[in-house]
């Protein structure tokens, strides 16, 4: 019996709706591994901007750093998108990544035979399609300075964003990269952009460097163009996929659509021990936001994730898997899940989940 102490950061949009229907898989399934949770909600993203002006308060970070594992729905809203706002909800979430240290984004893109039909890429090339992506999280494009507006010496208006990456950064997360494929099939994926960007040689460099002492995985490199034409062309080709943060981002959206969803991808963020960052890759979907209607099922697989790899929950992590497979093989489907009959509500999808978890 153990227990964990975990922060709830529900955000905006649907994020409340998400996590609310993952608190009740994990407790379940905790309960019959034996083990107790407690939970604690903080404001981050847009609720914290309306109600403390920031998107992550200090104190919030270091209620997070103190947990054993921080759960997060989904941050934003058209209520924040003004360009020139100073606060931005966005802001909190890279706050919270960096200040976590959590350099290491693993989202894994699993087709579930169910849902084969549900992508529009044709089943014979999705069929058994189970990759994992490792985007970098807390440097590159999103983290370089500078980063600014302002005027050229002509008066025309100018910004800049600055891709910077250090060996050192590169090489701990094709580390992790590494130790996770030899748990898997044994070959990483490299994406970069090598024939243009100086950052992407040293990414390279770096990989190649690694690679050499791991000779029992195999590694090779993808232009992260060619990348994205053969995450549709040919998925089935991959097993772990490294790369930077901006490609990171761009590649697991595409990725998503052969799940069949966005709302079936979950993530797990971690670092060199500290708690981890659990969140589904979906956003806050202002579209369909108080409808109840939302997919749960990338906030409760990252539930599962949270049990696997901050409390080494194996399991009870593997239970919730299966229970989601189970509700889905029996045709349930969330709305972004059709064609399929009539669609199930957030809470209805979770009840068979919660039904499928022995
Ligand atoms: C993601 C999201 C975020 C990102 C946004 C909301 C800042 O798209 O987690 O993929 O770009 O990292
Ligand atoms: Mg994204």
């Amino acid at each position: 019996m153990s227990h964990a102490d975990i922060i709830l950061l529900p955000g905006d949009g649907i994020g409340p709706e998400v996590l609310a229907q993952s608190v009740r898989v994990l407790e379940k399934a905790a309960a019959r591994g034996g083990h107790t949770l407690g939970f604690q909600e903080r404001l981050m993203g847009g609720c914290s901007i309306d109600r403390q002006g920031v998107a992550l308060s200090d104190e919030v970070l270091a209620d997070c750093r103190a947990a054993d594992a921080v759960l997060m729905g989904a941050v934003g809203g058209p209520k924040w998108d003004d360009p020139r706002a100073k606060a931005r909800p966005e802001q909190g979430m890279l706050a919270l990544r960096k200040g976590l240290e959590v350099f290491a984004n693993l989202r894994p893109v699993k087709v579930r035979a169910a849902l084969q039909d549900v992508s529009p890429i044709k089943p014979d090339r999705i069929a058994g399609v189970d990759f994992l992506v490792v985007r970098e999280l807390t440097g590159g494009l999103y983290f370089g300075q500078p980063k600014e507006r302002g005027k050229t010496a002509d008066g025309h208006e100018r910004a800049v964003d600055t891709l910077e990456y250090s060996d050192y950064e590169i090489r701990r997360v094709v580390e992790f990269a590494f130790r996770l494929a030899a748990c898997r099939h044994r070959k990483v994926t490299s994406v970069d952009k090598a024939n243009v960007l100086e950052s992407s040689r040293l990414w390279r460099q770096v990989t190649v460097e690694v690679g050499a002492q791991h000779p029992e995985i195999a590694l090779d490199h993808l232009l992260v163009d060619t990348a994205s034409m053969r995450i549709i062309q040919s998925p089935r080709d991959f097993d772990v996929i490294v790369t930077d943060n901006m490609f990171g981002d761009i590649l697991t959206d595409e990725a998503s659509v052969l799940a069949g969803s966005m709302g079936m991808l979950p993530s797990a963020s971690l670092g060199d021990g500290g708690p981890g960052l659990y969140e589904p890759i979906h956003g806050s979907a202002p579209d369909i936001t108080g409808k109840g209607i939302a997919n749960p099922v990338a906030a409760i697989l990252s539930g599962a994730m949270l049990f696997r790899y901050s409390l080494g929950w194996e399991r009870e992590a593997e239970a919730i898997e299966r229970a989601v497979d189970y509700a889905l093989d029996a045709g349930n489907r969330t709305a972004d899940l059709q064609p399929a009959g009539k669609p199930l509500t957030t809470k209805e999808m979770t009840d068979c989940v919660l039904g499928g978890l022995e």
